[in-house]
């Protein structure tokens, strides 16, 4: 390749051209204030994390064959929670500093277009599908874990063949759900095996974000209002069923169970970030982004430390290895209605959850396409509501159709390794615009930026590095096609290149 080609791969996009002048016709509509962006950021983070992945973080998790994935942190989980917790705000308080300046959909995609130049962008927003599209599928398939316990509550008991994906009963090492490969009726020789209540709440909820982003977030309020509800009540029942004995031993793997158990419930923290998607649809960008990012986030903190000492006292942390842990050390406490209502809780947070990241990756889809890296269908805004439709109902059904065979684990795993990716690639980000745009009017500052962005950085790889070998392995497969992606289309119709 000519050296002048190599160069073209990282021209950064001017940060003016990044700013979109609402009188455009393509220019999303601003509708949001602070209170609504922390409202969504809770929205975002408290789901499948805080009440599904919590329980593998405890616990521990061993492959079909008896091998071991992952140790648990045991007690120490409410450790891991303080580790993530740090390394999100070190995070966080760059997103803050750059979606308070490049206020555009889009997100670490548009951040790192201006940064780190074209390549570097396109393999974030590549990246970002984990965070967001694949992020969700496993949100789905925990909404429906919760979904099916709630219907057996009410005598409803679906077939476990259309309530479990294929590959969850292929990675499973419970023998009654990796039997369903055998057991489950056939078309041609094949398993059915499709999770049809995680198909259809993505469905409903994409139809619901078709309807425009303003009922959306009046939708969002509601359920945020019930999570914390919930989460509440949880504790403050929990908290009268410790057994301080369920302490002992407070660190059972030590240090690599406190590391693995964080790499896994990182999950529960994913979503602060996502609001700064909408930062082309909110209002005074420069003044509410960076108290929706950084408020969100240090409530969620407070409430995970909390819930997750309850958690590991109530119950043995060996027996927390369950699609519905929080629900499942009430039912052992004897506290089967608050069990029930938990689960009930549960599945509105996660279905908040859903509507956020379904939110946030047509955006990104959108950002790209009105950039050439994707083609111009997608960047087609409603006449009407202003939204990118095309883009939602394509996620939509992308999302929809993988939850209905995917697995839980692995879709945790895929998706904490391409965001804590995404949050590196943001913290250096911060570095690189202070030094090649220093003067740029920065409405909100990263204090300390040297120690912050590089310990940020630096903590993200960490946690990065507790993850299982088979989540390394399907990032690099993932970067790879998207590479190829990049060669075959973006690189000859991006309009940075054609000077457009
Ligand atoms: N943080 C989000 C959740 O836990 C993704 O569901």
């Amino acid at each position: 390749m000519p050296a002048e080609a190599l160069l073209q791969l990282f021209q950064r996009k001017p940060i003016q051209d990044l700013l979109v002048d609402d009188d455009r016709p393509d220019a999303l509509k601003r509708v949001l204030g602070a209170g609504d962006l922390i409202m969504l950021a809770i929205g975002a983070v408290i789901g499948a994390g805080i009440f599904g992945a919590i329980g593998t973080a405890a616990a521990g998790q061993i492959g079909p064959n008896g091998e071991v994935i992952r140790t648990g942190a045991g007690p120490a989980l409410v450790l891991s929670f303080l580790l993530l917790g740090g390394a999100c705000a070190l995070a966080a308080l760059c997103y803050a500093e750059l979606a308070a300046m490049i206020p555009q959909a889009g997100s670490a995609y548009a951040y790192s277009y201006a940064t780190l130049g074209e390549l570097v962008a396109w393999i974030i927003g590549w990246d970002l599908i984990l965070e967001y599209a694949v992020g969700n599928v496993a949100v789905a398939i925990s909404w429906s874990d919760y979904f099916t316990t709630l219907l057996r509550g009410f005598g409803l008991v679906l077939p476990t063949w259309l309530t479990t994906g294929y590959r969850t009963a292929l990675l499973s090492s419970d023998p009654a759900v990796h039997g369903l490969l055998h057991s489950a009726p056939t078309i041609a020789g094949m398993p059915i095996l499709i999770n049809v209540p995680a198909f259809a709440i993505v469905m409903a909820i994409t139809w619901l974000l078709l309807r425009g982003a303003r009922e959306s977030t009046t939708a969002n309020n509601v359920m945020v209002a019930i999570k914390l509800a919930v989460l509440t009540l949880f504790i403050g029942v929990g908290a009268f069923h410790i057994n301080t004995a369920n302490y002992h031993p407070f660190a059972p793997n030590g240090f690599t169970g406190i590391h693995q158990g964080a790499a896994i419930v990182f999950f529960a923290y994913i979503g602060f970030d996502a609001i700064s998607t909408a930062a082309e649809e909110t209002k005074n960008p420069q003044r509410n982004l960076p108290i929706g990012i950084l408020g969100g986030l240090a409530i969620c903190t407070v409430i995970y430390i909390i819930v997750g000492a309850v958690l590991t006292g109530m119950v043995p942390y060996q027996q927390l290895a369950v699609a519905d842990p929080l629900a499942r050390a009430l039912e052992l406490a004897g506290l089967t209605t608050v069990g029930w209502i938990v689960a009930l809780g549960a599945a509105v947070s996660m279905s908040a959850v859903l509507l956020v990241f379904q939110y946030g990756q047509p955006r990104i889809f959108f950002a790209m396409a009105r950039d050439g890296l994707l083609p111009q269908w997608a960047a087609r805004v409603h006449p009407v509501h202003r939204t990118p439709y095309v883009t939602t109902l394509l996620t939509g059904i992308i999302v929809a159709l993988a939850s209905a065979i995917g697995d839980a684990a692995e879709t945790y795993d895929l998706t904490n390794i391409g965001t804590l990716f995404a949050f590196v690639l943001v913290c250096v980000g911060v570095l690189v615009l202070r030094h090649t745009e220093p003067d740029r009017p920065r409405p909100f500052r990263v204090p300390f930026v040297w120690p912050v962005t590089l310990l940020g950085a630096s903590a993200c790889l960490f946690i990065m590095k507790g993850l299982p070998p088979s989540a390394w392995l399907r990032f690099g497969w993932w970067l790879a096609i998207g590479l190829v992606l990049y060669f075959c289309y973006g690189v000859r119709h991006s309009k940075l290149r054609a000077g457009k």
